[in-house]
């Protein structure tokens, strides 16, 4: 079928785009329907007329035909016209048989409406940025400075070892440990060491959220997911820590019809948002923590014990200031200090004495009660230095000092201290160094125990070391293993 002039005309006529044909002096001879939209003025006002026309009388911005002229070549340019559109135009030469422009053909798209979706777009954008640093602002204000750790000592220091080995292992961590003990602090600095510490660490303390709330803040829900519910529904705690941490603090309280919920999250890093369908995917590491007895809980069966193994592929277990010994030390004689800065009494000091009968203290309620106490030392005691004499004035614990608690590990500790005063030296002996005394003590302590266990698991387990640790100091100090 031959298609006739009419047909190319029609088709020319009808097309979206505006197109043009101008001769060599730019005196326009074509021009379609798109053009009266673009410019509000009719074909028949501009054929004859040449391009400047539609700048000399203000409708419309710089054309890109003089250009063309000028250089032979195809230009593009954007041109904003008074009817307020924002074209995109082309403007290509057709050359004669000798190579000369004959006539120049220009193709113009509205780009009014993709303009003003790419405003809308870079102003969410904005708003998006916006949110981001608020939330990282959030999310760092909830990595305090006081998270400084104290680590020092032979029953922390295997501790933090494991932090730090499994901080970028996405495994996911149960920390166990009596109230204030530092699980939080913990949980924060695992994340605060791993690679995920540019991304959120997102805390759901899973017994302050009323459990009726607590679906649709872990999940979210989708708009209209029930009565009360924002339209435009909501974003859950567990998809705000994509990329980062989540920390289930207090899992143990969680009730059994979300721990089948946790699970799904667990296995496939997936959830549904309350009232939704389909599954989202989240990049998680869940980290969580309990002071109950979760064993006990798994076995009343108020604990799922399949969630159990599945968040406790690690575990670190915090041992009660009381039977910390150095790492006790340390944290005293570290919030001594860090409080005389903070108020204001930088020159204070407290002997070794005073420091000696706090450590004996079974500090119930741990670090934070060590906080507490440490305070009022500081703020309360008269003199520049604080001796053992100006303990029980201050603090309210002097019958706890003179009856120590009835822990089962007590008899333990006494044990040590014995060892302790079986070394043979004095402050005054300068011919052993403190790494001999160590090494004098920790022969003392392996001899013991291996009397007793016979089996450097046994010893591991009683002492809270590794066995390999164990073994090296059974073949250290008795040349010998089991
Ligand atoms: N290793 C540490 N060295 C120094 N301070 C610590 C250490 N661990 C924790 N703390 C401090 O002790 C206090 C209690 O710690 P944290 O809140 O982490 O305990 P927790 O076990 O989570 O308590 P809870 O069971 O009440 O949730 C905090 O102020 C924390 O900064
Ligand atoms: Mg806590």
């Amino acid at each position: 079928m031959k298609l006739g002039e009419d047909f190319y005309r029609r088709i020319l006529e009808e097309s979206h785009d505006e197109i043009c044909v101008s001769d060599k002096d730019g005196v326009m001879l074509f021009c379609n329907k798109s053009f009266e939209e673009n410019y509000g003025i009719s074909k028949d006002d501009m054929i004859g007329k040449g391009v400047e026309y539609l700048q000399e009388n203000g409708y419309a911005t710089k054309s890109p035909i003089p250009k063309v002229i000028l250089t032979k070549k195809k230009f593009t340019i954007e041109q904003k016209t008074h009817t307020g559109k924002t074209l995109i135009i082309t403007a290509i030469p057709i050359f004669d048989s000798n190579g000369d422009i004959e006539y120049i053909m220009e193709n113009v798209r509205d780009i009014t409406e993709l303009n003003e979706i790419k405003h809308e777009l870079e102003s969410k954008e904005k708003e998006v940025l916006k949110y981001k640093s608020e939330v990282e602002t959030l999310y760092k204000s909830t990595l305090r400075y006081e998270d400084e750790v104290i680590c020092g000592g032979p029953i922390m220091e295997p501790i933090i070892t494991t932090a730090k080995r499994i901080a970028n292992a996405n495994v996911n961590v149960m920390i166990l440990g009596e109230s204030g003990t530092g699980k939080s602090s913990i949980a924060r600095y695992i994340h605060r060491i791993s690679k995920r510490a540019k991304k959120p660490f997102i805390t759901i303390n899973c017994t302050t959220i009323p459990s009726h709330l607590l679906e649709s803040e872990l999940f979210g829900y989708k708009a209209g997911a029930f009565t009360g519910a924002n339209s435009k529904g909501k974003v859950g705690l567990v998809e705000l820590a994509d990329g980062g941490t989540l920390f289930l603090d207090e899992i143990g309280d969680i009730p059994l019809d979300l721990q089948a919920k946790f699970l799904q999250l667990i296995q496939e890093r997936t959830f549904i948002p309350v009232g939704g369908v389909k599954p989202k995917k989240v990049n998680i590491r869940i980290i969580s923590a309990t002071n109950a007895d979760i064993m006990a809980k798994v076995k009343d069966k108020s604990f799922r014990e399949d969630l159990y193994y599945r968040l406790n592929v690690i575990e670190i277990k915090l041992p009660p200031l009381r039977k910390r010994g150095e790492n006790l030390i340390k944290m005293i004689r570290y919030y001594f200090k860090r409080y005389c800065k903070e108020f204001g009494v930088p020159d204070k000091t407290i002997s070794r004495e005073a420091v000696n009968v706090l450590s004996k203290y079974s500090f119930p309620g741990n670090i934070r009660e060590l906080q507490n106490i440490m305070q009022k030392i500081v703020l309360t005691s008269p003199g520049d230095c604080i001796n053992a004499s100006d303990l029980p004035y201050i603090i309210d614990f002097k019958s706890e000092i003179k009856n120590p608690t009835k822990d089962k590990d007590v008899g333990r500790n006494d044990n040590l201290n014995n060892m302790a005063n079986s070394i043979k030296y004095n402050s005054d002996n300068d011919e052993l160094n403190f790494d001999d005394i160590m090494n004098e003590f920790e022969k003392i302590i392996i001899s013991d125990y291996y009397s007793k266990y016979k089996s450097t698991y046994k010893i591991a387990e009683k002492l809270g070391i590794s066995q390999s640790k164990a073994s090296r100091l059974v073949r250290k100090h008795l040349n010998s293993d089991s």
